[in-house]
């Protein structure tokens, strides 16, 4: 069953948990994240971005996610990631996407609101729900954005902003970032910010950057051979916090990206005599649905599709 990203996030909001909008690229991250969603009874967010649509094209992900979508029980969405302008926001939403993000957080205010309200004002009446960015995170966005350019989520504009776009949810910056090298130091995220925004608007609040990239499985990747160097990921007791404090969507792409790689470098190195794809995509997908099952432990949306 295909939903509205607002009708998981009002669920998950009004009972402590967050839903996970997990990223995908091919045939086996769809398999990893829905299969999993089934055997959790866990709604789920199937997340697309700009370049996957490039690199895969809308016309194989759709029938692609459908089909998968179908075969389950629980609850999906089919949502657009950082979607760049209206054009790509309106492409999806025509294609039979349920939510999108519309990212403005490289504009100024008033520019952001300007877009995000245009995406708004075409998804609505379709009843597709439409997520935005207020502060920026650094890492990769649309564009790269340097650690100098990262803005932390001002409290204060947040009502204006859900007021004048009518926006359904919101992604803020509290320090998280995409990618896997997320902080020099320890990692610290700006709890007080997020408790302030919560405070000053009921939009429901969305967790970007929050892969944990999780030791183990770093050191399995660079022990065949990964050169992965200082990455380092939020904390699992973070994310639980950020969520009791009222984030209701996390966004989860990298900790799939290495359990990918480190799969698969495992298996060229163990097995140099495999050539077949399957031998090798198997179990990296397996690899990858363990991560999202943990994720959704985690998130506490295990158990929860109706
Ligand atoms: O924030 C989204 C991703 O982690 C970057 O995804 O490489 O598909 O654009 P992309
Ligand atoms: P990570 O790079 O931390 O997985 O974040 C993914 C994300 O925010 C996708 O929108
Ligand atoms: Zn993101």
């Amino acid at each position: 069953m295909l939903v509205t990203n607002k009708e998981l996030q009002s669920d998950a909001t009004a009972n402590g948990y967050a839903v996970g909008a997990f990223n995908i690229s091919n045939l086996e991250t769809v398999l990893a994240i829905t299969e999993a969603a089934e055997e959790e009874k866990s709604p789920v967010i199937i997340a697309v971005t700009g370049s996957t649509i490039k690199y895969a094209g809308l016309d194989f992900i759709i029938p692609m996610v459908k089909t998968a979508v179908k075969k389950a029980s629980v609850p999906m969405t089919l949502h657009l990631d950082h979607g760049a302008d209206l054009e790509i926001c309106s492409k999806c939403i025509n294609a039979g996407f349920t939510s999108v993000m519309i990212d403005g957080s490289h504009l100024n205010f008033e520019e952001n609101i300007s877009l995000t309200k245009s995406v708004v004002d075409f998804a609505h009446p379709k009843g597709v729900s439409v997520e935005a960015e207020l502060g920026r995170l650094s890492g990769v966005e649309e564009t790269t954005v340097e650690e100098k350019d990262a803005i932390l989520t001002d409290p204060d504009a947040v009502k204006e902003f859900v007021e004048r776009t009518g926006v359904d949810a919101l992604a803020v910056a509290i320090g998280t970032s995409h990618g896997a090298y997320k902080f020099k130091a320890e990692p610290k995220l700006d709890f007080e910010r997020l408790k302030d925004i919560r405070k000053k608007s009921d939009v429901l609040l969305v967790l970007h950057g929050a892969s944990g990239v999780p030791v183990e499985i770093v050191e399995k990747a660079n022990k065949y051979g990964a050169e992965l160097g200082k990455a380092k990921g939020v904390p699992n007791e973070a994310i639980q916090k950020a969520i009791s404090l009222g984030i209701s969507k996390v966004n989860i792409d990298t900790d799939l990206r290495l359990a990918f790689v480190a799969a698969t470098r495992e298996i060229f190195t163990i097995s140099p005599k495999v050539f077949d794809p399957r031998k090798i995509l198997g179990p990296a997908k397996e690899a990858m649905k363990e991560v999202v099952k943990g994720k959704m432990r985690l998130f506490g949306s295990n158990l929860k599709a109706p």
